[in-house]
């Protein structure tokens, strides 16, 4: 069970403390918006490539970007995965591919009405399966539980095809979520708020973790 801590909910006036509160975690979530394919915007490629050199801890990108084609492999150069949305691209074995040739993992994330099926066939080659359980754009949402069918559904063609994808949920995630999730076969947990937002971010990791496990 991975938990991946989102910086959205962190102070940005003071990342490098951030991040050193962290550092239990599995990967630091990175949420890149570009307020074109979401309606906010967030930060680029030169602060992702600062704060890396401030954390110990990986970085697990996920591109809420109109164009990954261009801009996915140039964040795969600065960060240990990238995870973009097959929505906004127009090609996405290729993008899959130039991730890779660079040694850096490969990720594809669905919004919560788009369907699996029609990605089937990347599966094979993925590191990670993004569902997301909120419509992406913000932290603190609510969970939505109609995804769950969905990363089922997702659990059952990871097994069968690639069982070392992680199968990544994203929003709205704390410690009731995450049972949730975790029993419909989600095994890597991004949560924001419930981490930032704790009075000791690394009690909440562990809490996150332990109920994942149940
Ligand atoms: C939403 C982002 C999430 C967000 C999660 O578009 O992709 O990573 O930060 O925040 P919480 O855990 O607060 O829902
Ligand atoms: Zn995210």
């Amino acid at each position: 069970m991975r938990i991946n801590p989102s910086i959205l909910s962190a102070d940005f006036a003071n990342m490098t403390a951030e991040l050193a509160k962290v550092e239990t975690a599995d990967m630091i979530h990175v949420d890149v918006m570009d307020s074109v394919f979401v309606p906010n915007l967030t930060f680029g490629l030169p602060v992702v490539e600062n704060w890396r050199t401030v954390s110990k801890t990986p970085f697990d990108v996920h591109l809420m970007i109109d164009d990954p084609d261009q801009w996915a492999p140039k964040y795969a150069e600065k960060s240990e995965m990238v995870t973009f949305h097959v929505e906004s691209a127009s090609d996405p074995q290729r993008i899959i591919d130039r991730i890779r040739e660079l040694g850096t993992r490969a990720g594809i994330a669905i919004k919560p009405g788009t369907p699996l099926e029609p990605y089937k066939e990347l599966i094979h080659q993925l590191d990670q399966l993004l569902v997301m359980t909120v419509e992406p754009g913000f932290g603190g949402q609510k969970f939505m539980h109609e995804v769950l069918s969905k990363i089922r559904q997702a659990r059952e063609i990871i097994d069968e095809e690639n069982p070392s994808c992680y199968l990544q949920v994203d929003g709205g995630i704390n410690s009731e979520t995450i049972v949730l999730a975790s029993e419909a076969g989600a095994d890597t947990f991004v949560a924001g708020s419930a981490i930032f937002g704790a009075e000791d971010p690394e009690q909440a990791i562990h809490q996150l973790r332990v109920a994942a496990s149940r």
